[in-house]
């Protein structure tokens, strides 16, 4: 096993990922990398150039500083689609996997994204797979951006819309798609809130002897 522990939290746009990660990074006193950070700055150079996120992303990946990613205008709908695009380059992922396992090996971490468990650390301690239908997501995203539900029917089904066509993009793709991996733990989070994702995920982990009794 890996001196310290990593544990992978994957799934689908808006899912509860990084809260759940955040919170679990806490209880556990690790580093939290949230790697859709990563692919967001990557799209906001393509984007800040007047580039093609459907044909650039290489060059701006490998000349990705840490200042990208505490940029504050990361999580714009413009740049949720700019970022799936750019993530489907084989070359952006490759420049991108070395910083990746780098912050995980130094002291361990909590690690969210779309192929934690399946590519970036396949040998993780632990794997979570977090998933809702895309509706309870949509609204999620929603309630995020705005700080109150949707309750206009159509400009909730244009949240649902962006959120299928970029989980379909992310699990359509040849290099790393989005999908469990065959030893992650598949939690659905419907009709469960943050603290009863967390409560679940730390049971599981003291099952596993990752965190102590
Ligand atoms: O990282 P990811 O895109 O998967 O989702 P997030 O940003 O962690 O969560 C999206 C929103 O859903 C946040 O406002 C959370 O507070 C909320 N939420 C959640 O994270 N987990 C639940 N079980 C329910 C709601
Ligand atoms: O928070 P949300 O789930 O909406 O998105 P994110 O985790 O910030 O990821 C933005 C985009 O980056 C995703 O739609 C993926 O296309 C890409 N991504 C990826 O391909 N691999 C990762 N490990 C993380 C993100």
């Amino acid at each position: 096993g890996m001196k310290y522990p990593v544990i992978a939290i994957d799934g689908p746009a808006a899912a509860g990922k990084g809260t759940l990660a955040r919170q679990l990074a806490d209880v556990l006193e690790l580093p939290y990398l949230d790697t859709g950070l990563l692919y967001r700055a990557v799209a906001r150079r393509v984007l800040d150039q007047g580039g093609d996120p459907a044909h650039d992303g290489p060059e701006q990946a490998r000349q990705l500083v840490p200042e990208d990613m505490r940029r504050t205008d990361l999580r714009e709908p413009e740049v949720d689609k700019a970022a799936s695009a750019v993530a489907r380059h084989p070359e952006v992922r490759e420049a991108l996997l070395e910083r990746q396992r780098h912050f995980g090996r130094a002291r361990g971490a909590v690690v969210d994204g779309r192929d934690i468990g399946t590519v970036v650390f396949p040998d993780a301690s632990a794997k979570f797979f977090i998933t809702a239908s895309p509706e309870v997501r949509a609204q999620r995203r929603y309630v995020q951006r705005y700080g109150h539900p949707c309750a206009d029917p159509a400009e909730l089904a244009e949240e649902v819309a962006a959120i299928n066509a970029r989980d379909q993009q992310d699990s359509a793709r040849e290099t790393a798609p989005l999908r469990p991996a065959e030893d992650a733990v598949q939690i659905v989070t419907d009709d469960l809130d943050a603290a009863g994702v967390l409560e679940r995920v730390c049971l599981i982990l003291q099952e596993k002897g990752i965190i102590r009794r």
